[in-house]
């Protein structure tokens, strides 16, 4: 299938329906994904970005469905990640001679991957190549998300196709924003950008803000993965600006795990104290939740407790992997606290707060622990932790 998104101007690219965990297995894709490639068809013919390598076959297919592939004359690869490069062996076998446009870093990195020497061109911001009636201009994008990254916007037609940027994992058969359920939308998109893009949210700010004095029109944003902007397409870049800056719904987050459920009773406790004070929780066990979408509501929320039970003077596994991606992501304006049961030596708590610090969550009060079972008057202290949490997160 192929989808013409302005005259001469088509998205060849590829649904994925069945990915279900991407980066190997680092992030879960419930609804699918798909690799968007674009085929300008103008005095010279230019394809911006491939698609992952199992997909190349049916990348070439559609293509050969508007013109023959052999009259391509530059293949932009905005970005080196094998999801949209991985394409390229199997598609520079049938056109040799064509020119391979790249970043500095992606001259660097793209033959790393391939080990083929194609006929590179290397751009920067600013540079554009003539494709005849309208160009192709070109906007570094160092570190959103790779070194490599870069954007490519087309003139005449206004098209912007920045890559990962203002993407999301979401396989549709439908291609553009304002054809598909506008929560499951924002649902993929808020959980693309809190795992793979909020580390590099101040670099966001301040791309986009050079971006906006560019005064560039845009029609189209259409990124390499998910669904294209063209109903008011600036309103996703606005979002990007609100998750980089930091913004929150005041709500609390509590992720725990338990053994015999005596950690579960003080989360249920502490909740309990929440909903006094009137503040929305939300409250995931990590043996059974998926991390992507758990982080994802961390990072929409603004206070996070954390609990566990001590196993071997430390933490349960379970809870570990969490809290090592808090500490990559850097979420911005988190307020947390700890709680756990223990039977021995009890370093759970303290073992977490240190993990919260760390990951530049701002320990608001000192952590609640219980040796082995907590009792009725233990739980009710519970309830008054969450009820002094909530009050202090107010303030915060
Ligand atoms: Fe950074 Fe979609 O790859």
């Amino acid at each position: 299938m192929v989808v013409e998104l302005k005259k001469d101007v088509f998205w060849v690219g590829t649904v994925d329906w069945n990915l279900k965990k991407f980066h190997g297995h680092e992030y879960s894709t419930h609804r699918g994904t798909t690799y968007n490639s674009y085929l300008i068809v103008d005095e010279k013919i230019a394809l911006v970005d491939t698609v992952w390598g199992p997909f190349s076959h049916e990348l070439i297919e559609n293509i050969k469905k508007i013109i023959d592939v052999k009259k391509i004359d530059y293949v932009i690869a905005n970005h080196a990640e094998t999801d949209h490069s991985g394409g390229l062996p199997e598609l520079m076998e049938l056109i040799p001679d064509a020119t391979v446009v790249v970043s500095e870093k992606g001259r660097e990195s793209i033959p790393k991957h391939y080990h083929e020497d194609w006929n590179f061109k290397v751009v920067t911001t600013g540079d554009s190549i003539s494709l005849g009636k309208n160009s192709l201009v070109f906007v570094k994008a160092t570190m959103l998300h790779w070194p490599d990254s870069m954007f490519t916007y087309l003139t005449g037609k206004n098209i912007l196709m920045p890559n990962d940027a203002f993407g999301q994992h979401y396989a549709s058969s439908a291609r553009f924003n304002d054809e598909v359920d506008p929560a499951e939308l924002y649902q993929e998109a808020i959980k693309y950008y809190a795992n793979i893009l909020t580390p590099f949210s101040d670099l966001v700010i301040k791309k986009i803000d050079e971006f906006k004095k560019l005064n560039i029109p845009v029609d189209i944003i259409a990124p390499s993965h998910g669904i294209i902007w063209r109903k008011d397409p600036m309103q996703i870049v606005e979002k990007y600006y609100e998750w980089a800056s930091g913004g929150n719904d005041g709500s609390i987050v509590i992720i725990y795990d338990t053994m015999w459920k005596g950690t579960e009773k003080m989360a249920f406790a502490i909740s309990e104290g929440l909903e006094k004070e009137g503040v929305r929780f939300k409250l995931f066990n990590m043996a059974v939740c998926d991390r992507n979408d758990v982080l994802t509501e961390v990072f929409k929320a603004k206070g996070i407790l954390v609990g566990s039970p001590a196993l071997n003077n430390g933490l349960l596994p379970t809870i570990k992997p969490i809290l090592e991606d808090l500490k990559g992501l850097r979420f911005k304006n988190k307020f947390g606290a700890a709680f756990g049961t223990y039977g021995w030596s009890g370093e759970n708590v303290k073992l977490l707060e240190e993990n919260l610090e760390k990951a530049k969550i701002k320990v608001l009060q000192e952590g609640i622990k219980f040796k082995w079972q907590p009792t009725k008057e233990e739980l009710e202290k519970c309830v008054e932790f969450g009820i002094g949490f909530a009050k202090k997160l107010k303030k915060s």
